[in-house]
């Protein structure tokens, strides 16, 4: 009796420590920082005038977190999504994003870098009008080393995944803006990004609409895509896992 006491409470059988490293794996997973920026700033001129659209900015995001940006216009929340997506240059600071610092990443290399590691999802949508939805997604990978055939089906599986398996051969212009916003998602998960930056994705979209992207978001943030989301919508705030708050260019962690 007392010998299975202690094997019951004490000792692992090989079955329980494999359970225990598989659920020790998920945590470290779950817990991964993908993302840190430190002290990052950016100041434009206006003339001699400077704009200080961000101020020493000091993010940690961890892989899977889907984070809502909010702050008043102005406040800088462009300029955060501009800056960790290489678009623009920071004055001052460092990003670090899945191993790289990207404020050090020389200008010819930095196309790559966009394309491997980030995904951009934009108010407007930005689909090329001429060609399909298919094509739109495809296009993205193009660059990559993927055999064309495999572009086609993974362009096609995501939009499946996405509920676009009927809308493959629609052009932009034979389609919502929901299913545009849609194309669009599958278009920035092409290159299985390290993170997914999207800049008021529902802006432009009925209340319905807006739903339906916000459950995409935290389906794809259940399965580990790290995803930021400037948002003034409070519906798309309250069902993300974070809020962070600009103002004037001072973020605020909550
Ligand atoms: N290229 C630029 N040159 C000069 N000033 C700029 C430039 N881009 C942005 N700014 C200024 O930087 C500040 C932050 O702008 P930003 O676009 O990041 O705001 P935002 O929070 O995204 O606002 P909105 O909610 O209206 O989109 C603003 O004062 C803006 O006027
Ligand atoms: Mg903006």
């Amino acid at each position: 009796m007392h010998e299975m006491g202690i094997k019951g409470k004490g000792l692992k059988t090989p079955n329980n420590q494999k359970e225990d490293k598989i659920r020790s794996n998920l945590r470290n997973e779950e817990q991964k920082i993908i993302m840190q920026v430190e002290n990052l700033s950016k100041t434009y001129y206006q003339g001699k005038i400077p704009v200080h659209a961000l101020r020493c900015a000091c993010i940690t995001v961890r892989k899977g977190e889907l984070l809502a940006i909010m702050g008043p216009s102005g406040s800088g929340k462009s300029t955060l999504l501009a800056l960790i997506g290489t678009l623009e240059k920071a004055t001052d600071g460092k990003i670090i994003l899945d191993g790289t610092d990207l404020t050090s990443v020389p200008e010819k290399l930095l196309p790559r870098v966009r394309r491997e590691k980030i995904g951009f999802i934009f108010q407007h949508y930005n689909l090329i009008p001429t060609l399909s939805a298919l094509e739109n997604v495809e296009l993205s990978m193009r660059f990559s080393r993927m055999p064309k055939k495999e572009r086609v089906e993974r362009a096609a599986a995501l939009l499946e995944e996405l509920g676009l398996g009927g809308r493959l051969s629609h052009k932009p212009s034979e389609l919502s803006g929901g299913e545009q916003q849609r194309v669009s998602i599958a278009r920035a998960l092409a290159n299985k990004p390290a993170v997914i930056l999207a800049d008021e994705p529902t802006g432009e979209v009925d209340s319905k609409t807006r739903d339906s992207i916000v459950r995409v978001f935290k389906e794809l943030s259940e399965k580990g895509q790290t995803i930021l989301v400037v948002t003034h919508d409070p519906e798309v705030a309250k069902e993300c896992s974070r809020i962070l708050r600009i103002t004037d260019g001072v973020i605020k962690d909550n």
